[in-house]
């Protein structure tokens, strides 16, 4: 990355896609692009965050347009384009048309930036991840979803709740797809280094899972337009951070296994290590037969959409 400053860009200048581009910015991760097809949004509110800057004490140029142009040479790309799911439309219809967009991204991003890590965000996630890996061309490396960091800052804010403590020092960690099957793990939290197993009996931790799992749909429930993107965008820029300050970070991601935890070919929730060259490493953690059968299982419910998607025309 030299001495120029690191370049992130940002596609989808939506909700999740603009408050990306404020975290990262507020961090002085690096210059930031902002694209949407509406090329005149991504601008506005690229300007109108740089504008923010004298006020903030930031140093980070903003621009933003619907040319990806804009965003050649990046080093690290957060996908976040897409349609939320609408009254009448099938889990199908959504997977069509995201898939779509996202296909259509990947292939501009990699055109523009051949080096760059790429960071999906779009939903379905873990079946948005296998099209932004084909249609880039990228290694497995440099395509990484973002779930996990989301899910697992969930149940660490509902842990820091219950047990009234700082949520800094709450250690947790989200496994599996991102939907109703992820698998939080109980076993690995700990509250200030006590596991939380010595400090909750089991009805209260599987309340908190329970809520973790249904953590999107809450928001989406009570904001009614739209779903999350407060956390969820920290959550991409802090993976994003990991990548451009090399940190070796280990974060709950979603990595395309080639064969670690015994699955092979498909996007799942796991431990990863970020740092320059995007995915560094798989450290591998020892599950307990039932943690094994429900990454199984949520391993399953990615597998049956990725088939889905297989049959469809996009
Ligand atoms: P949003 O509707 O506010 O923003 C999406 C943006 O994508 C819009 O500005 C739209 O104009 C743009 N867009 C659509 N087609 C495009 C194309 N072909 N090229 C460029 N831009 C295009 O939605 P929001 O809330 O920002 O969510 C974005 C996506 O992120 C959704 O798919 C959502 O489900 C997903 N999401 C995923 C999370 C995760 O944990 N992985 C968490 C939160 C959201
Ligand atoms: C979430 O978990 C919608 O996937 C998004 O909030």
């Amino acid at each position: 990355m030299g001495n120029r400053r690191s370049k992130i860009s940002v596609i989808g200048a939506g909700f999740v896609g603009s408050t990306c581009a404020h975290w990262a910015a507020s961090k002085e991760l690096g210059d930031v692009v902002l694209i949407d097809i509406n090329g005149d949004a991504a601008a506005g509110r690229s300007l109108d965050l740089f504008e923010s800057s004298p006020v903030e004490g930031f140093d980070s140029r903003l621009v933003g347009g619907s040319d990806y142009a804009l965003t050649k040479d990046s080093d690290v790309v957060i996908l976040t384009a897409g349609l939320p799911r609408k009254p009448g439309m099938s889990r199908d219809d959504l997977l069509a048309t995201n898939a779509k967009i996202v296909k259509q991204c990947s292939q501009e991003v990699a055109k523009y930036s051949p080096n760059a890590v790429l960071i999906v965000v779009s939903n379905p996630l873990d079946a948005m991840c296998h099209v932004a890996l084909a249609a880039s061309g990228f290694p497995r490396e440099r395509v990484i979803g973002m779930a996990g960091v989301l899910d697992s800052a969930r149940f660490r804010s509902f842990i820091a709740m219950e047990t009234e403590t700082s949520v800094e020092d709450i250690q947790a960690f989200v496994f599996g797809g991102h939907g109703d099957t992820m698998v939080p793990m109980p076993r690995y939290v700990t509250v200030g280094g006590i596991p939380l197993t010595q400090l909750l009996s089991k009805e209260k931790i599987d309340a908190l899972v329970d809520r973790t799992r249904k953590g999107g749909a809450e928001i989406v429930g009570l904001l009614k337009t739209g779903s999350a993107y407060y956390a969820p965008s920290a959550s991409a820029v802090q993976m994003a951070e990991a990548i451009i300050r090399d940190k070796k970070r280990v974060l709950p991601c979603a990595v395309f296994l080639e064969g670690e935890y015994g699955v092979n070919g498909l996007y799942c929730g796991v431990l990863a290590k970020l740092g320059a060259k995007g995915l560094e490493s798989v450290p591998l953690l020892e599950l307990n037969d039932e943690e094994k059968q429900m990454f199984n299982q949520s391993a399953s419910a990615v597998q049956e959409l990725v088939d889905a998607l297989k049959k469809l025309d996009y």
